[in-house]
């Protein structure tokens, strides 16, 4: 048995040119719609204050954890999440089937852009809107009737989820120094101001006490099966784990950086971002009267009525909407990034034609979501149209079930040596600590989370 370290292989797509580099790029596919959007619309369907400390539970005990495995993971193993799956096998003389592993979250990588850059091209739509003053002045009810309008016309869904993938492929086309990375290093930190300066003027409306005391007031007995899985799935999709993305980037890091330092970083920024999101949500929810239920379309009907009347309502939405935009852009390219790099190393394409045949695969599957929002509206499978089902299964099945596999990997099969190599964490209590979470917390709890939803314990 030849253990390899993360120094003894090389990536051939390049590395980050710094641990800043590394932690603004993972910060960048960790930050997206998954806290703007999907954050606050899970959180208004599961209740309130108790999803969000159920939530919060899930980042420490799984997020945290399974975050590191896929960092030293991809880093020992420096190609795209098959192979490295394959190698790292190998090296500890087991199973090739590991590799499947990395299948699944190819293949979860193509479902899940394929229905966020739908939801991506709304975010362009509104751009449009504010730019050209569509959207100043109108009321509540001229917001959601464009808003419904949007989605019952596929051939305009359609032209901005194009757009939006084109976007997409042109960045990873460019490369890790390049694309990946110049594309995260600016935005992130604008974008976290502009939420604090939303959040400082959803604190004078007259929803504030309510918004807050929605989101961080727990009632316990709003706690059950379901939102448990709902707020595991959130973790997962929020935190980019479960299928490689974080695997991939990890894989361009360089040897000696501190993987528990920069997974908690990631994993802070990231929560911090989805709360504060909600501070800006919810007391606009209560101000306006809207329900905080109301599912996906949430953000897309609150926000736009607080722009139509705060002072340079249209400058703040101009500013927001195209923050988003990058947000959603540097999360789009790190689930396309696995794919385009096996299609490299595996298929010996070029990365501009990886990423095209990558971005077009996803684009097709994404048809299929715009048209579950009018002309398919009604074929439902389980009770969920085509977008819902393939977000839920993605999110609450596919992610966990890869985390889960991962963190078993690194914990039972990975050599400890292998691993204590990789972290560098001395031999002390602090190691000890990340065993017993890998070992034990971290899978028991994704299971129990998993049986408590079937119904068969708790
Ligand atoms: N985390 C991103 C968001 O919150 C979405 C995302 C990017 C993602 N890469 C991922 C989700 C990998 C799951 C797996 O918007």
């Amino acid at each position: 048995m030849m253990q390899k370290k993360s120094e003894d292989r090389q990536s051939i797509h390049g590395q980050w040119s710094s641990r800043w580099a590394f932690i603004m790029a993972a910060t960048g596919s960790a930050v997206g719609l998954g806290n703007i959007w999907r954050f606050p619309y899970i959180a208004g369907e599961s209740g309130g204050g108790a999803f969000v400390l159920v939530y919060i539970a899930c980042v420490l005990l799984f997020g945290i954890p399974i975050m590191m495995c896929e960092i030293l993971l991809g880093r020992r193993g420096r190609q795209n999440p098959t192979d490295t799956m394959a190698s790292l096998a190998k090296d500890e003389g087991l199973s090739a089937n590991w590799h499947y592993l990395g299948w699944m979250g190819i293949v979860a990588g193509f479902l899940i852009l394929s229905f966020y850059s739908v939801l991506a091209g709304w975010v362009l739509e509104y751009i449009w809107w504010t730019g050209s003053g569509r959207l100043s002045m109108v009321s509540g009810a001229e917001i959601d009737g464009l808003f419904e309008g949007l989605l019952a016309s596929p051939l305009r869904l359609l032209l901005l989820h194009t757009v939006f993938m084109l976007m997409t492929i042109a960045v990873t086309m460019r490369g890790v120094k390049y694309g990946l990375e110049r594309a995260t290093l600016a935005l992130m930190p604008c974008l976290f101001v502009l939420l604090l300066l939303m959040a400082a003027y959803a604190m004078t409306t007259d929803g504030f006490a309510e918004g807050v005391r929605y989101l961080l007031y727990p009632e316990w007995q709003q706690i059950s099966g379901g939102m448990l899985v709902a707020a595991l799935g959130q973790a997962f999709f929020s935190l980019s784990l479960g299928m490689g993305a974080i695997m991939i980037y990890g894989s361009y890091l360089s040897a000696d950086t501190s993987v528990m330092k920069v997974a908690c970083s990631i994993a802070a920024v990231d929560t911090l971002v989805a709360i504060v999101a909600g501070l800006v949500i919810f007391p606009l929810v209560f101000t306006y009267q809207l329900e905080p239920s109301a599912g996906p379309s949430l953000i897309f009907e609150t926000l736009p009525r607080a722009f139509a009347v705060m002072p340079y309502g249209q400058v703040v939405a101009l500013m927001f909407f195209v923050l988003l935009l990058f947000a959603a852009l540097s999360s789009a390219i790190s689930l396309l990034e696995p794919a385009v790099t096996w299609l490299i190393e595996r298929r010996g394409l070029d990365r501009v034609v990886a990423s095209i045949v990558a971005g077009i695969v996803a684009w097709l599957l994404g048809i299929g979501s715009l048209l579950s929002f009018n002309v398919w509206q009604e074929y439902k499978l389980f009770d969920k149209t085509y977008f819902e089902l393939v977000d839920y299964v993605t999110s609450n099945i596919i992610l966990p079930v890869g985390g889960l596999l991962i963190v078993v990997f690194t914990a039972w099969f990975m050599s400890k040596k292998s691993v204590a190599e990789e972290l560098q964490l001395g031999d002390g209590l602090l190691l000890r600590c990340w065993q017993l979470t890998v070992s034990y917390v971290a899978p028991i709890g994704v299971v129990a989370v998993f049986l408590h939803a079937l119904g068969l314990f708790g």
